[in-house]
């Protein structure tokens, strides 16, 4: 028999995804499981206070239920579709969308409503999944940036955005922003609100951290005070990020749009873990373990910010939130572009954070951005925060000192 003479073919990744960049937070995240390193990195909430009792317990019931393990509707399993759609859908011509995480809703509604060049805005600094989706979908994006006082976006900034270009969307995660933590106020609401009425243009409200308030009083979803909405809603936080359950709130004509686009892409999210989810939300045990949840986090972000306080104090500044993961650490000691290198160097000291040009588009100037890093407050023990502060502290005081 001939042989045959196998060559093997290079594939070329499509001109779209060569814009992507080389993620350095997938980097930091794989550094953050070697041993001894404290991570203040990813977004990760305490594994501690996965409600495991109840888990196990769902998973006992749901493992005699071999309906639960067959193929199912791509809107979600109808139990817990219903569930959402009372909780969650306030309109009657709203509907709901069950996805695999909130971060595959981000990926629906660009497939599904963005064509290359379509113009939208997001925060600047923004989260880099969001980002990500966008630059792949080839969007031209506009940044905001924060206003002075912590309560949102510039609004000046923003209605020359929306007068001088063709807005489709704005993107924004107004609860407890990734990366800064910023939640916006009441006014911040209204008046973006108002904006997007006056210059019509679709809102996409990103609210994964909203359940994690842990003082304060609850503000309105700009969905509520905006018709044209798109609010994602995530249950990583709430119950655990490994069952990758999410929800997408729209019109139901978008709706119906998106159900054909999430068809192509993975039929339906996991039936047993949406079964599970359900129990897990409807549990008698589930409303007190989550208020010990938001009691202990708030615990860990008192001691981040006391430690940052203390031992930060003419270094870096950090402010207070009320609530989510994160908050952000602001320097003028390192550059825009000399932030990432010195992230780095903190991995050298088993510390993992997240430098700030990360979360900027790619053609954002370097020298515009905020040079600053996010840190996480949930995941590392409060020993283990105070520890990192401590580092930061003297490799702060180093470069201060050149
Ligand atoms: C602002 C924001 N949106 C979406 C997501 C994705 O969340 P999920 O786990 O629901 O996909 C994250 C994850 O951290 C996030 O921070």
């Amino acid at each position: 028999m001939n042989e045959i003479n196998i060559m093997s073919i290079q594939l070329e990744p499509t001109k779209s995804i060569k814009g992507i960049k080389p993620s350095y937070i997938r980097e930091i995240l794989a550094a953050t499981t070697k041993k001894g390193m404290i991570s203040l990195a990813g977004g990760l909430p305490d594994e501690s206070f996965f409600p495991m009792q109840i888990i196990e317990q769902a998973m006992d019931e749901i493992k005699s239920d071999s309906s639960l393990f067959q193929y199912g509707s791509t809107q979600g399993h109808p139990a817990l579709l219903k569930y959402i759609q009372d909780t969650y859908v306030p309109n009657k011509d709203e509907d709901a969308l069950i996805c695999t995480g909130s971060q595959q809703a981000l990926d629906l509604i660009a497939r599904a409503f963005i064509n290359p060049n379509d113009q939208i805005v997001m925060e600047a600094p923004s989260y880099l999944g969001a980002l990500q989706v966008f630059e792949l979908a080839q969007a031209k994006i506009h940044c905001v940036e924060p206003n002075n006082d912590f309560t949102g976006p510039n609004i000046e900034a923003l209605e020359v955005i929306f007068k001088n270009n063709d807005i489709k969307f704005f993107y924004a995660v107004p609860d407890f922003h990734n990366p800064t933590g910023i939640c916006w106020s009441l006014q911040t609401r209204k008046n973006v609100a108002l904006l997007c009425e006056k210059y019509q243009v679709y809102f996409i409200e990103d609210a994964p951290y909203r359940e994690l308030r842990f003082t304060g009083e609850e503000l309105p979803l700009v969905s509520s005070l905006y018709k044209n909405t798109i609010t994602l809603r995530s249950f990583s936080k709430i119950a655990t990020p490994g069952i990758r359950l999410g929800a997408l709130i729209a019109k139901k004509d978008l709706i119906n749009t998106m159900i054909t686009i999430k068809q192509t892409s993975d039929l339906h999210s996991s039936v047993p873990m949406q079964a599970l989810l359900l129990k897990l939300l409807t549990h008698e045990n589930f409303e007190s373990h989550f208020d010990k949840m938001r009691r202990h986090y708030q615990n860990k972000h008192d001691i981040m910010i006391k430690s940052i306080n203390k031992q930060l104090n003419g270094l870096a500044q950090a402010s207070a939130v009320a609530g989510g993961m994160f908050v952000w650490l602001k320097t003028d000691l390192i550059a825009s572009e000399n932030i990432e290198t010195f992230a780095r160097m903190l991995l050298t000291k088993n510390v993992a954070v997240v430098p700030s040009n990360v979360f900027y588009p790619q053609d954002f100037s370097i020298e515009k951005q905020q040079p600053g890093l996010r840190l996480n407050f949930t995941h590392a023990t409060a020993d283990n925060i105070e520890i990192a502060i401590k580092v930061l502290k003297e490799e702060m005081t180093k470069l201060s000192k050149v």
